[in-house]
């Protein structure tokens, strides 16, 4: 008996053997494929946790999980984690789950012991009530374990479906992304991608050459750049590793920890009741001159501070995060400046998405309105805009968060209505006494229903310059509207900020419910 206990380790050398066990864990695929990895700005996974969460607050799960395979020889080389660390911290003191694919572990692509573990930390974030981020740096599925693996994608696809609008998830593609695995991060809330290092796409440049013959580079084809700008799949295009796990940090700060949470409030020193006289003068006397509805964006949110998300993307339309006294807000915002502000196919899909966001995670939608109508055109009528635009009069009539919308000047047509109007449920509607809410522009209405007298005149133009301006005396103003009471008040524009913080703070404990269904049909 005497003699076993003496055999045994002692708790010293048990410590040493965990430790050297974390070692071999921490060293991932070997210090060659580190260097080669670490090339220009590019960090290790768990470099990148460390710049993601908190400073210590990383705790990790499954450390030593390793992979079963046995094709291929593939017992003779387990790497404790299997190329993907798992865990959770803070941000800012808030709980985050997260997983960080390590490249140097046969590439950081997927096996069914890696998807186990995404699963995994996934089904605690959801438990927990917390978000999850995911920080994608992968070969896809593991060529050696076949079908397997492609199971075990599938089962983070369908887990990222089901806990859509219940805890934010964040994805960031930090290396390759390829084939199927891209169809996890679009499931996602937001995208981060890095420049020159990140890129997506379904089949690669070879698979196209050789189907379409079209010669295209990876980064042309599926980059940081692309993606922000052309197809509007990413969110941010970060400029290094360290830029883009800043940004999220920056994101989530906005955000609350899930659908039954409210958003953080940050205290600010900003007066919610100060006045901003240059507003009085800010909106052009012309209505055909544009200006920069961010500038304005930025006189009146808490510290001049707004987190412009796909700026790049459908740059007609304005979308972001800022404070309003400390609370978060989502913004919606026609940009005057791009395309006069015209909603399009890309700006419906752009805002409708982030307003359902917004209402999934209980952040009240503040919308800034001057938009002259749909864009016109064959291209716009062919690819679905029909389709598209009732995508963003479906996700304002159906979102039950506070909606505040204010009308700085064009507010015609359809799209006055699907700009979170007083009829698809906005609880406070205001407008500048530069509003112009009407069916339609001065010049376009007389030229409609004064066809004949026109054709007649014998002086047209001076006939039209008459009526365009009766007509716009008659309708392009915000009074019409606010005596139906479809504007609650026009505002002097100086006093923008209080007026949105005061409604902010009225609609505080709104509960509003849309009738009990499985879910609705959002034209897709
Ligand atoms: C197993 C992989 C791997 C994979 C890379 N590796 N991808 N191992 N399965 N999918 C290994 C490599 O063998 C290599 O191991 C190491 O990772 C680094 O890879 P390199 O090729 O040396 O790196 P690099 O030159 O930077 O090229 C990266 C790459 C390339 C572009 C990602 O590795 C590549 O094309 N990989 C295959 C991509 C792919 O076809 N995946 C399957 C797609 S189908 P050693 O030991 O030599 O260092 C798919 C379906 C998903 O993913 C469906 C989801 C719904």
């Amino acid at each position: 008996m005497e003699n076993n206990m003496e055999n045994q380790p002692t708790i010293a050398e048990r410590i040493h053997a965990l430790e050297k066990k974390n070692e071999v864990a921490f060293a991932g695929g070997g210090e060659d494929k580190i260097k080669k990895h670490k090339s220009g700005s590019r960090l290790t996974a768990r470099e990148r946790l460390d710049v993601l969460l908190d400073p210590g607050s990383f705790v990790e799960v499954d450390r030593f999980v390793t992979h079963r395979c046995t094709n291929f020889d593939m017992e003779k080389t387990r790497t404790p984690g299997d190329g993907v660390v798992t865990g959770y911290g803070r941000v800012n003191g808030k709980l985050v789950y997260v997983y960080s694919q390590d490249f140097t572990v046969f590439g950081g692509s997927m096996s069914r012991t890696q998807a186990n573990k995404i699963c995994k930390i996934m089904k605690m974030a959801e438990e927990n009530g917390a978000p999850i981020v995911g920080l994608k740096d992968s070969g896809g599925a593991r060529i050696q374990e076949g079908v397997e693996a492609l199971g075990g994608y599938a089962d983070i696809l369908c887990q990222n479906a089901l806990l859509s609008g219940v805890i934010p998830q964040i994805s960031a593609i930090m290396g390759p992304c390829a084939g199927g695995a891209v169809y996890s991060p679009s499931l996602t809330d937001f995208i981060f991608m890095v420049k020159d290092t990140s890129y997506m796409f379904v089949t690669g440049p070879d698979v196209i050459k050789t189907v379409t013959h079209e010669e295209v580079s990876k980064e042309d084809l599926g980059g940081a750049v692309t993606h922000s700008q052309k197809s509007g799949v990413a969110h941010f295009a970060a400029e290094d590793d360290k830029h883009c796990l800043l940004m999220i940090r920056e994101v989530l700060n906005f955000l609350p920890s899930n659908n039954l949470d409210d958003p953080p409030i940050i205290p600010t020193k900003d007066r919610p009741d100060r006045i901003e006289e240059d507003l009085n003068t800010f909106i052009p006397d012309s209505s055909k001159k544009p200006y920069d509805i961010k500038e304005l964006i930025t006189k009146v949110v808490d510290e001049g501070y707004f987190l412009e998300l796909q700026k790049h993307y459908a740059q007609n339309v304005v979308i972001g995060f800022a404070r309003m006294n400390g609370r978060s807000i989502g913004i919606v915002a026609n940009q005057p400046q791009v395309l006069a502000g015209c909603l399009n196919i890309e700006a419906s899909k752009k805002a409708a998405r982030f307003i359902r966001f917004c209402d999934s995670f209980n952040i009240p939608i503040v919308s800034f309105v001057d938009v002259p109508g749909f864009l016109p055109g064959t291209e716009q009528e062919w690819n679905g805009i029909i389709t598209h635009g009732a995508k963003l009069l479906y996700a304002y009539s159906e979102a039950t968060v506070p909606k505040i919308t204010l009308i700085t000047r064009k507010a015609y047509g359809g799209a006055y209505i699907v700009m979170a109007s007083k009829h698809l449920g906005a609880d406070v509607n205001l407008a500048y006494p530069s509003a112009e809410i009407a069916v339609m522009g001065a010049e376009g209405a007389v030229n409609i229903i004064f066809r004949g007298k026109l054709k007649e005149s014998k002086k047209p133009n001076d006939l039209r310059q008459e009526l365009t301006q009766d007509y716009e005396e008659k309708f392009n103003n915000p009074y019409v509207a606010a005596e139906l009471g479809y504007i609650d008040e026009v505002i002097e524009p100086s006093t923008t900020r209080k007026r949105i913080i005061d409604s902010l703070e009225m609609l505080k404990n709104k509960r509003r419910r849309i009738p009990q269904k499985k879910h609705g049909n959002i034209p897709l």
